[in-house]
């Protein structure tokens, strides 16, 4: 069966078609420009209504197949922002109508562990998914998958995407950040900020915008918010794995195209005696593949969305998800 998914849980757009061995035979995506300053969640909706169809019929042309191939319609439930997953959903269930076929509400953090585990081949991984608007550490733990530490304020992508705009850099500005990074050499004092098995980058923004007012040349405030944060990532996921004593580590999130984050990771795995997994980049960023190939997951263990049940969860839990397929 070929199932198409739709990925609008914030500023991308993307429509994403698989078959049952997740051949991906499309994955088309349109962000919304945030260059501007943030994202409006109502102008992020507006952005994909007038973009669904187009992109739905550029992905069913790219893959090759015709409408009435596809089998089966996921979409992104949640979590996410309101306007842009109901837009999302809207999309999905007016297709899935039309077709005649099963509609699947998929969770948008499950969705990066399951595309990753299944074309990195990596079997129970702890998946550190560090994003514009989420940075989680997650594990299977006890039938469930488990966030183990999280973001307490901002998204590590969101810290780095404002710190880039006040410093006049492109959106994103994390491949900027990198970049300017590899210039850098003096490491200057950021607040770490390890709670617990949790994290927090609001003080880091404050303090990087501080020094570099007053005379830190950027690229040394690029390698010490890449050096702080990393580490606070790497020692979040480091404990998690000790926890649920797992020796493999997925990486998810557009963040983690990040080769010092790799590095970081891999030097932390070797020395655990584990490995390190990374999907391709157009897999880890947000992706209607992902959300497509889990919706297929769903489907063959069984699970159904009813339309009356399709209604979008903004603050979907990745712990609330059922996985039969897991059993
Ligand atoms: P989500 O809704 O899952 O939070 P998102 O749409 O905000 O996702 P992704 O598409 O997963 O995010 O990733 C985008 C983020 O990744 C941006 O914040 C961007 O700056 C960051 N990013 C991309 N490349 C790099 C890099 N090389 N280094 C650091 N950050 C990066
Ligand atoms: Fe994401």
């Amino acid at each position: 069966m070929i199932c198409l998914g739709v990925e609008g849980t914030a500023h991308t757009l993307s429509i994403g078609i698989v078959d049952q061995d997740c051949k991906v035979l499309a994955n088309t995506g349109k962000m919304i420009d945030g260059s501007k300053g943030g994202i409006h969640p109502r102008e992020a909706a507006n952005h994909h209504a007038e973009n669904m169809v187009p992109l739905m019929h550029d992905a069913v042309s790219k893959a090759g197949v015709s409408y009435k191939d596809i089998g089966l319609v996921a979409f992104s439930q949640g979590p996410g922002l309101g306007p842009c997953l109901r837009t999302a959903a809207t999309g999905a269930r007016a297709l899935a109508l039309t077709l005649g076929v099963d509609l699947i509400g998929v969770n948008h953090c499950v969705a990066h562990l399951e595309i990753g585990r299944k074309v990195t081949g990596c079997g129970d991984p702890t998946l550190l998914y560090a994003s514009g608007g989420n940075t989680q550490v997650i594990a299977y733990s006890g039938g469930r998958y488990r966030v183990f530490g999280e973001t307490l304020d901002v998204g590590i992508g969101n810290m780095i995407d404002k710190f880039g705009r006040s410093m006049g850099l492109p959106f994103p500005s994390g491949p900027h950040l990198e970049r300017l990074a590899r210039e850098g050499s003096e490491l200057v004092d950021l607040p770490y900020s390890v709670k617990g098995m949790d994290v927090a980058f609001s003080g880091i923004l404050t303090a990087a915008i501080q020094l570099h007012k007053s005379g830190k040349r950027l690229e040394d405030v690029c390698y010490s918010i890449q050096e702080t944060c990393f580490a606070m990532l790497v020692e979040v996921t480091e404990r998690a794995m000790a926890h649920v004593e797992k020796d493999e580590v997925l990486l998810g999130g557009g963040v983690v195209q990040n080769k010092r984050l790799q590095g970081m990771v891999r030097t932390m795995a070797e020395e655990r005696g584990a490995r390190m997994f990374v999907p391709p980049g157009s897999l880890c960023v947000d992706n209607g593949a992902m959300i497509a190939w889990t919706g297929l997951v769903m489907h063959n263990a069984g699970v159904r969305t009813r339309l009356e049940d399709s209604a979008v969860r903004q603050r979907y839990r990745t712990d609330e998800v059922d996985l039969p397929w897991m059993l």
